[in-house]
């Protein structure tokens, strides 16, 4: 696990230990963390998870509002991030590990948002390879500066059910620790990239 110490506008002192594969964020983004008790990793993964959880439910209800939508996404990151980070919906602003060039951002997802479109009126692929599709595309764009891991498999999801389909797994019904499904995520995405989409469509549904 690769650590970095982020110091927030308050000189607050927050240590994010990062998980293999994940964004590490700069300082600006870091100085955007809204609740002022948080100060390791787990209080943050904690509150996050609240965080998100309200996310889901606000996308659950979305039953008729167009999802590929540039509006949709960001306002799906912003239900799933609002209580964390001042920056929740808001594209990038600066480049990654990971990602596009943060001032195309917005260009590419409309680009993905579109072809996906096309992909679902002309029944291209079945519905479980496009959210896949769709859920792989969007991350390797990176739109935000976090969350985008965890933000891409929830759309992903409403999209698979939006589309006839039970939500993903992700893994959670096989028996592998967390660390080892995180090396199978990133494996499959790491294929994904090569074309090959098959790896990560088993583990969606594994
Ligand atoms: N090689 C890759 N190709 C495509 N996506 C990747 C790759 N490596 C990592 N990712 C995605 O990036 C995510 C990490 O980005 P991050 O913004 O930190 O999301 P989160 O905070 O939700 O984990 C991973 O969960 C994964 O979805
Ligand atoms: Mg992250």
């Amino acid at each position: 696990m690769a650590r970095a110490e982020i110091f927030g506008k308050s000189s607050a002192r927050m240590k994010f230990t990062y998980a293999v594969g994940a964004t590490p964020i700069d300082p600006d983004e870091a100085a955007g963390l809204i609740p002022s008790h948080i100060a390791t990793q787990s209080d943050l993964n904690i509150w996050e998870e609240a965080n998100i959880l309200q996310g889901a439910a606000w996308a659950q209800r979305q039953k008729k509002r167009e999802l590929l939508d540039e509006g949709f996404v960001r306002e799906l990151h912003k239900r799933m991030f609002n209580r964390t980070w001042r920056w929740a919906g808001t594209f990038r602003a600066s480049n990654k590990n990971i990602g596009v060039d943060w001032a195309h951002v917005s260009v590419r997802l409309n680009n993905l948002l579109a072809n996906t479109q096309y992909q679902i009126s002309h029944a291209i692929f079945t519905a479980d390879e496009l959210a896949v599709r769709f859920h792989h595309q969007l991350v390797w764009i990176h739109p935000f500066p976090n969350g985008n891991g965890r933000h891409a498999r929830l759309l992903a999801d409403t999209l698979a059910v939006r589309l006839g389909r039970k939500r993903f797994s992700w893994g959670a019904n096989s028996s592998s620790t967390v660390s080892e499904l995180r090396q199978q995520y990133l494996q499959a995405l790491r294929s994904a990239d090569t074309g090959e989409y098959e790896q990560l469509i088993e583990f969606a549904r594994c």
